[in-house]
């Protein structure tokens, strides 16, 4: 049967990139994009676009039926410092939109998955730096403990009912392409627009808080990649940890200021310094790299040219 691909939540800051690549490698028409709200130009004139609210079984069903889809990517997500100001509603969008998915595949009308986790599953008591992939994990944050439900149940639908659901815990991911959507490392975004548009930046973290992150096109080349990989080679059906880099606010900016020498940076951290607190520095990603060979290509560096040379030809 040919691969026909729904990613749902295809709007947002990783479902943007995520659809135009898998478009980009099957065909436009084998890849479906829905979201409860339009995207950019690009996505919507690219191939199919379906209005569709993920909290929604029965419309789901229908998309999949009448497309005939056989892979689910599950994006949509209420996000860490959001979901703090609204907790019922991320726990709701969360939980509800993966049991939906996770149902349709046990009961065959699909038959893959991908569902995305996040550094946040992990919480105070965990190991910070390079954190392994079992360790203490005491999330304090609603996002945190709807991630690292799902991953369980991800895991006991696998076990129990053979539920092909593979799953990346991202790190905080920086992409030039779409504005991120309400999590605690989108300040390593936003300073990449402020130090071009206004050459300073205010931080809402501290200098030194160290934080996971990834450039997005590691962050969809790792998400194709475990979704290419045999079903066999997939031993955790929890999720994966997904290392990359590891910096400061601090750091950023210093590696800034090699490209935008007049640029400044000040610190005014507020209620999201508590989220990341909360979260690891580094992560440990030997699993994934010996399971379906995951090996991260951008740094600090390359990540930073990246950056500015991309937002430079969107303007
Ligand atoms: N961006 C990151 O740094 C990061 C890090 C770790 C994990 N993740 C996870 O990756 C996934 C995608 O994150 P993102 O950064 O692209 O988020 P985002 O907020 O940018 O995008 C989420 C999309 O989901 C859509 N959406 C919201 N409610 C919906 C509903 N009821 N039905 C259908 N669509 C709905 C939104 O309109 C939005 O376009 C999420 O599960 C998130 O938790 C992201």
């Amino acid at each position: 049967m040919a691969q026909k691909i729904l990613i749902i939540g295809a709007c947002g800051q990783i479902g943007t990139e995520l659809t135009l690549a898998l478009r980009k490698k099957h065909g436009n028409q084998q890849v479906i994009a829905s979201d409860i709200r339009e995207g950019n130009e690009e996505l919507m004139n690219s191939g199919p676009f379906e209005t569709l609210d993920a909290t929604n079984y029965k419309a789901i069903e229908d998309i999949v039926l009448h497309h005939e889809v056989n892979e689910v990517y599950l994006m949509a997500a209420m996000l860490s410092a959001t979901a703090e100001k609204f907790p019922m509603r991320g726990w709701h969008l969360n939980m509800d939109s993966l049991f939906n998915v996770l149902n349709l595949a046990k009961d065959k009308k699909i038959t893959k998955v991908f569902w995305p986790s996040s550094i946040a599953v992990f919480g105070p008591s965990t190991p910070k730096t390079n954190t392994p992939q079992t360790t203490v994990m005491e999330p304090t944050t609603v996002y945190g403990i709807s991630k690292q439900t799902g991953e369980r149940w991800c895991e006991y639908y696998h076990n129990k009912y053979g539920v092909d659901v593979r799953s990346i815990r991202y790190p905080g991911l920086i992409s030039y392409k779409t504005a991120p959507g309400g999590g605690t490392t989108d300040y390593a975004v936003e300073i990449y627009h402020k130090a071009l548009e206004e050459k300073a930046y205010t931080s809402f973290l501290s200098k030194n808080t160290a934080l996971p992150m990834m450039f997005m096109d590691d962050a969809i080349r790792a998400t194709i990649s475990i979704m290419e990989a045999p079903a066999k080679a997939i031993k955790i059906r929890s999720s994966y940890n997904l290392g990359g880099i590891s910096f400061t606010p601090e750091e950023i900016a210093a590696v800034i200021k090699n490209e935008i020498p007049e640029f400044k940076i000040d610190y005014a951290p507020d209620f999201r310094q508590e989220i990341a607190d909360s979260w690891p520095s580094s992560i440990d990603d030997t699993e994934a790299q010996n399971d379906w060979n995951w090996k991260h290509e951008f740094d600090l560096n390359t990540m930073t040219k990246a950056m500015l040379n991309g937002l430079k030809s969107l303007s």
